[in-house]
């Protein structure tokens, strides 16, 4: 997918720079450019019924060229976290006013040993009273199971969470979305922190935390999993964020769990792992009208809807939605696929895997492949939806996409033992499993009023970079970092991210 501009411009005379993270990223994306202009001009030319006057380009070449690109990217990552040169919008480990005084590792620290950062403390050592707030200002937990409550928190998230860099875009996460985000199997209402203004009680500001089974390297945490961390627009760079990061820290202690997972775009000491987003359009008319992608030069827009048309029916026998009935069987072939990962969840009961994976009415959506003869499940695949708010655009208010959640396949034994054909037989079999994803999220999209899917996005863990390629996903300018606070873990490389989080 072509990318968004860059505003800013190098002057001439500038001193020289220092390579960044964001050069190699520009890198990239020229690249991506340069393939995006030769395919157009290949397929206008087969389009007036010419002979394309370029060589095709050559799926292998471009494959490791990309590889080359996504292997400087991750040198690079290595040079930061060893601290030869600092990321882009990275800031001195000095500056970190709050994150340095909590137990994550230091940018330059090079971690051989893994372990607690410190030790965990009898409950009864564990500071009892919560942090204090600006007078202005009070606790509150969230009661996510009130209609009332859900709904100030959802307004809380659709006005003010996490918006990309030019602010066209916004994440708008639906209160059914958070109902189910939030209350997994051994949830906890106290992990649900929010600040209110005391006058008027107004919700200004949320983080959250819910129970988790994740397992980094050899050790299985059970943790507490951070997101939706917000604070309102008009109370911004009051350092009120490091209170709700003590708070939810203190109750997560309270419960006796001292480790935590947490992501975000924003670098912070120090990324386990960074991700890079792909995407793969779906209605691109609407994505090129609301400025996300743009029509490359010499390509026209009917180019590039047949390219992005997606089959209307399935092609993997046997694919069908999952039932309750199947979660015994996916959630075997999810932890015994998900263990070649070095960081990924574990599934550890029935609930854990109904909760999850079920189709849940415009939240999620799972797929399993059940043998047409054996009736054994062989593989399974599952998306979420999640629309961003367009901002500022006069033709449309909502953009929607679906996000690749968890997936497994599993490998005959012939294949399985010989790691050559593994990889061959999961990359074809995985193409084959997301083509049908496509298929299933156009499908959901002609049946939901709120799902209508614009676009597919997935990041580049798990083995995903088998079939971005084929299936037309395109680098994205937005990456994720991957953090675990009070545990010291060696670096993961993005193929090897076995954790999903919304
Ligand atoms: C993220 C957000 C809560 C930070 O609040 P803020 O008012 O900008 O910042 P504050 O003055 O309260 O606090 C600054 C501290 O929080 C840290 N911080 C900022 N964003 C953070 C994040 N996403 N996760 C953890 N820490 C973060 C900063 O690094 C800084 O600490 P430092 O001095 O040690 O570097 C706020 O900008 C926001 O609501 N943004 C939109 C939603 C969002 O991006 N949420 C995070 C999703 S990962």
């Amino acid at each position: 997918m072509p990318q968004k501009k860059d505003k800013g411009k190098a002057k001439a005379d500038a001193p020289p720079k220092e390579i960044t993270e964001k050069d190699l990223q520009k890198l990239a994306s020229s690249i991506d450019k340069i393939a995006g202009k030769v395919q157009a001009r290949q397929e206008k030319a087969l389009a007036k019924g010419e002979a394309p006057k370029e060589k095709k380009v050559d799926p292998v070449k471009e494959a490791e060229m990309r590889k080359k690109v996504e292997q400087m990217l991750q040198a690079l990552s290595t040079m930061e976290q060893t601290g030869a040169i600092k990321a882009s919008g990275q800031k001195d480990m000095g500056s970190h006013q709050f994150w340095n005084t909590q137990p994550v590792p230091q940018y330059g620290e090079n971690i051989t040993e893994e372990g607690p950062i410190e030790p965990s403390v009898p409950r009864d050592q564990v500071r009892q009273e919560p942090y204090a707030l600006p007078k202005e200002f009070e606790w509150c937990e969230v009661d996510i199971t009130n209609e009332k409550e859900i709904t100030e928190l959802y307004q809380l998230l659709t006005l003010n969470y996490v918006e990309d860099d030019d602010a066209q875009f916004r994440f708008d996460y639906s209160a059914p979305f958070l109902k189910w985000a939030l209350q997994p199997p051994g949830w906890k209402k106290s992990w649900h922190v929010g600040v209110r203004v005391s006058s008027n009680k107004k919700l200004v500001a949320f983080i959250s935390g819910t129970p988790a089974a994740v397992r980094s390297h050899k050790t299985v945490h059970h943790l507490t999993e951070i997101n939706y961390l917000c604070v309102h627009k008009k109370l911004r760079s009051k350092r009120l964020a490091p209170v709700l990061i003590k708070e939810v820290t203190r109750r997560s202690h309270l419960e006796g769990v001292f480790q935590a997972v947490y992501t975000a775009g924003t670098v912070l000491p120090k990324p386990v792992a960074t991700c890079r987003y792909y995407h793969r359009s779906l209605n691109p008319k609407k994505l090129v009208e609301c400025n996300f992608s743009r029509v490359p030069r010499g390509s026209t827009m009917a180019a590039m809807v047949k390219k992005f048309k997606v089959a209307e029916e399935f092609s993997t026998p046997g694919l069908r939605e999952m039932k309750a009935e199947d979660a015994p069987q996916v959630k075997e072939l999810a932890n015994k696929y998900l263990s070649k990962f070095d960081v990924a969840p574990v599934f550890e009961t029935d609930d854990d895997v109904c909760h999850w994976l079920l189709p849940t009415k415009d939240v999620v959506w799972s797929y399993v492949v059940e043998d047409p003869k054996t009736h054994k499940i062989t593989d399974f695949f599952s998306f979420y939806t999640l629309p961003s708010s367009v901002i500022g655009n006069a033709k449309h208010s909502s953009l929607n996409a679906a996000y690749m959640f968890y997936y497994a396949v599993e490998v005959p034994e012939k294949e399985a033992a010989d790691s050559y054909d593994n990889t061959r037989y999961t990359k074809q079999r995985l193409t084959e499993l997301m083509r049908d994803a496509l298929v299933a999220a156009k499908k959901v999209s002609e049946y939901s009023l709120t799902a209508n899917f614009d676009v597919f996005n997935a990041l580049s863990l798990m083995d995903n970079s088998m079939f971005i390629d084929d299936l037309k996903f395109g680098p994205g300018d937005g990456y994720l970092n991957y953090y675990l606070y009070n545990w010291r873990c060696r670096e993961i490389k993005p193929h090897k991210v076995g954790l999903v989080m919304l």
